[in-house]
């Protein structure tokens, strides 16, 4: 079976989305979104640096509720939730490297996207490497082990060569650091804490509370990536941590540490990666890390990794999310998401 994809905005991950559409051999991209005005009237290969896939970009959002595709893969910077209610109900599955499972935007935001996808006879789900794919693993590391007790993970890497690093700007980035960021993050990072809520439904586990920790770290000179300004004194950096707790044991443990470059104030060791336990008999440990490919050396972008591993869980998951029971849909009730292999 094919199934009819549009890509909606080719930005950081849409980039590296449309490259795995292309070499799916399930996936044909027979549309595309553009926000910005410069892209659109393009050749999708033109803006993703890759040969013309003869599909051109289009700003006309009713053009393409009205096109037949059976999925979009969206990932704008950050959700239009109208626009996602509006997919849903004209009948496309929605992937998207946003969302989990919708609740930190509250119920109604949440009953409204799975209504979208009962009318629409579709389903939405996200992913992503952390929200996504990373916190799946450590789940399934549990099943090794007798009366696991604890779940930890820990992301921790250098933002320092990721290109989107602009996209901090609203986690207060740049900026003197402020009891009020601690809110700002707990709320865009809401996403993060759903990934307590997949964990707990895959593995039974009764959680009664999620606790939220937060600490910024801040440049000791003025800094500036990718024409993102972080001056002496402001945010580069900063710890945020997810706690699953059952009454009051701590169950589940989600960290994620964020760098600008070294010599941070603190200056929280950077591991590179992701560093995952489970604490049980016998405990269960691994650390996942990823390594460029040779071309993303050749081509000096070393870093575009990132988007690769986070657009990878999310067209993998294409076929399997076109083929679920309606709704919002997580890794806690898909079957098993399996990539083909493809002799180069
Ligand atoms: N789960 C994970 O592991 C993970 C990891 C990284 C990122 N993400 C998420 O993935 C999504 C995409 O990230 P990214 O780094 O690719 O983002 P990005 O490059 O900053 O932006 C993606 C696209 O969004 C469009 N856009 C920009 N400003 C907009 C606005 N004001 N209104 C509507 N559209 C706008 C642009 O579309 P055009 O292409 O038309 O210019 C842009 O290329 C984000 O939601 C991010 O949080 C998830």
């Amino acid at each position: 079976m094919t199934y009819k994809i549009i890509q909606w905005t080719t930005g950081h991950v849409g980039r590296e989305a449309v490259k795995g559409i292309m070499r799916h051999p399930e996936l044909e991209l027979v549309g595309c979104y553009a926000w910005s005005k410069s892209k659109v009237g393009k050749d999708v290969g033109e803006l993703c640096g890759i040969d013309a896939t003869g599909v051109i970009t289009t700003a006309d959002v009713e053009q393409l509720l009205a096109m037949e595709a059976d999925c979009v893969c969206y990932m704008p910077t950050f959700p239009d939730i109208d626009e996602v209610e509006r997919i849903l109900a004209s009948g496309k599955n929605v992937v998207s490297s946003y969302f989990v499972n919708a609740r930190s935007w509250g119920s109604d935001v949440q009953t409204r996207l799975a209504l979208a996808a009962e009318k629409g006879g579709v389903s939405l789900f996200g992913s992503g490497i952390f929200p996504g794919f990373a916190n799946f693993i450590s789940a399934l590391m549990a099943s090794a082990s007798y009366d696991f007790r604890k779940i930890l993970f820990l992301e921790s890497v250098n933002v320092a060569y990721y290109e989107a690093i602009a996209n901090y700007a609203n986690l207060g980035w740049g900026q003197l650091p402020d009891e009020k960021w601690r809110a700002t993050n707990e709320s865009v990072l809401g996403a993060y804490a759903e990934c307590i809520d997949v964990i707990a439904e895959l593995l039974h586990i009764p959680i009664t509370d999620i606790h939220f920790h937060y600490e910024c770290a801040t440049a000791t000179d003025d800094r500036e990536f990718y024409g993102f300004s972080i001056p002496a004194g402001t945010i580069a950096g900063q710890k945020c941590r997810w706690t699953g707790m059952v009454d009051d044991e701590e169950v589940i443990e989600l960290e994620v540490v964020w760098n600008a470059g070294k010599g941070l104030k603190p200056d929280w060791p950077v591991r590179h990666g992701y560093t995952m336990e489970v604490q049980g008999e016998p405990g269960v440990l691994t650390s996942v890390k990823f390594a460029p490919s040779q071309t993303q050396l050749q081509s000096g972008r070393p870093a575009d990794l990132a988007n690769v591993v986070t657009a990878m869980p999310v067209i993998n998951a294409i076929p399997v999310v076109c083929a679920a029971q309606p709704g919002i849909r997580t890794y806690a009730d898909l079957p098993l998401i399996r990539p083909h292999y493809t002799r180069g």
